[in-house]
């Protein structure tokens, strides 16, 4: 491996709100049932932010946790990136807020936007200013308040969807622990099959875009699937290339938590036994850009994921959007 220096995951933490949304809950609310929810799906219950609770609440949480887990201050950083979709508001970037609610008065904030796939383009981008030493330290956060674009009379996406936030803390690392490679990729040519039409500026928020649903979540839910499998399977496969690892080198598989099924059909494509494969989309549901890190510092807390464990993150989500990251722990 002649990548030096690799950049290196310091610290993580996350946010998850406190109210639960679970599926016996959801059949109050729309014609579903537990069991339909669990068998498509594996999700159990969902988190719902607080309604005086914004993205940056929850981005800035997580935030905290990872710098203080890697004994660091919010003036130590250089830069902050927050990949989420439901930002706080337009503009300014949500970062923006963490910012200064953090006092990390010496970094640039930005936020980006990838949809589900955002955490690990995040950390891509922070590995290539780590790597081209433009900045020593580099916060990623992944957040979402995905039930504030749900709609909730639709079925066929209430049921998926969850709110949270995780971050995580990169420095360059003195050894060979870190980013072993990354992956990012992205079509918009499908992108209607995944989308919400409203909140930005050319379906401006009206009584006619209210009533048609923009300011909700769209997705032909199938179509997202058979792309979903397909992607993330191919993202899988292709960083074991470019990282130059074997499917027996992996001590675990870290999916977008979207659907049970889609992680398992993306370990099938690379061969990895299903303990091999870290879920927790049941007490989650689909947080988008926060799934992967706040199942990074669940791991890592829980002591799953020890020194020297080598993960693949993999992830897909709206735009089409795909992308995956080998990272020795
Ligand atoms: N409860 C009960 N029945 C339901 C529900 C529900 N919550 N939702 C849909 N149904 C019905 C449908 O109406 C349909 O009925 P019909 O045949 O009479 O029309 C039936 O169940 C089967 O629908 P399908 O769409 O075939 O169900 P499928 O097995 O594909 O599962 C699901 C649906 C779970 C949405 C699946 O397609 C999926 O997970 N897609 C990926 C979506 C996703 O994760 N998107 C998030 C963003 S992208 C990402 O994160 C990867």
């Amino acid at each position: 491996m002649s990548k030096k220096p690799f950049t290196k995951i310091v610290g993580t933490g996350r946010a998850i709100p406190e109210k639960e949304l679970t599926n016996f809950d959801l059949e109050k609310i729309v014609d579903t049932s537990d069991e339909w929810i669990r068998t498509r799906t594996g999700i159990e219950t969902r988190h719902i932010i607080a309604e005086d609770q914004y993205t940056s609440d929850l981005g800035t949480e997580a935030a905290l946790k990872a710098l203080q887990d890697a004994k660091l201050t919010p003036e130590d950083l250089d830069v902050i990136i927050f990949a989420t979709i439901t930002g706080d508001v337009g503009f300014p970037a949500t970062s923006i807020f963490v910012q200064k609610n953090i006092g990390a008065v010496n970094a640039t904030a930005f936020d980006i936007q990838a949809a589900c796939s955002g955490f690990i383009f995040g950390l891509d981008l922070a590995d290539a200013l780590i790597t081209g030493k433009r900045a020593k330290t580099v916060l990623v956060i992944g957040g979402e308040t995905l039930s504030r674009i749900t709609d909730y009379s639709d079925r066929n996406t209430c049921v998926l969807f969850g709110d949270g936030a995780g971050a995580a803390v990169v420095q360059a690392s003195d050894d060979d622990h870190g980013i072993l490679a990354t992956y990012t990729k992205s079509d918009g040519r499908l992108y209607e099959l995944l989308k919400m039409e409203g909140l930005g500026t050319k379906n401006l928020p009206n009584d006619e875009t209210w009533h048609k649903g923009f300011q909700y979540i769209e997705m032909a839910g199938r179509d997202v699937f058979k792309h979903a499998v397909t992607c993330m399977g191919d993202a899988a496969e292709t960083i074991l290339e470019r990282a130059e690892l074997g499917n027996e080198d992996i001590d675990w598989l870290i999916p977008h938590q979207a659907n049970i099924r889609i992680m398992d059909a993306t370990a099938r494509r690379i061969k990895l036994p299903t303990e091999k494969v870290y879920i927790n989309v049941n007490k989650y549901g689909n947080t988008s850009a926060a799934s992967i890190p706040i199942a990074i510092d669940e791991m890592r807390k829980d002591g799953k994921l020890k020194e020297g464990d080598v993960a693949v993150l993999v992830a897909f989500g709206g735009g089409f959007t795909w992308a995956s990251a080998a990272i020795r722990f």
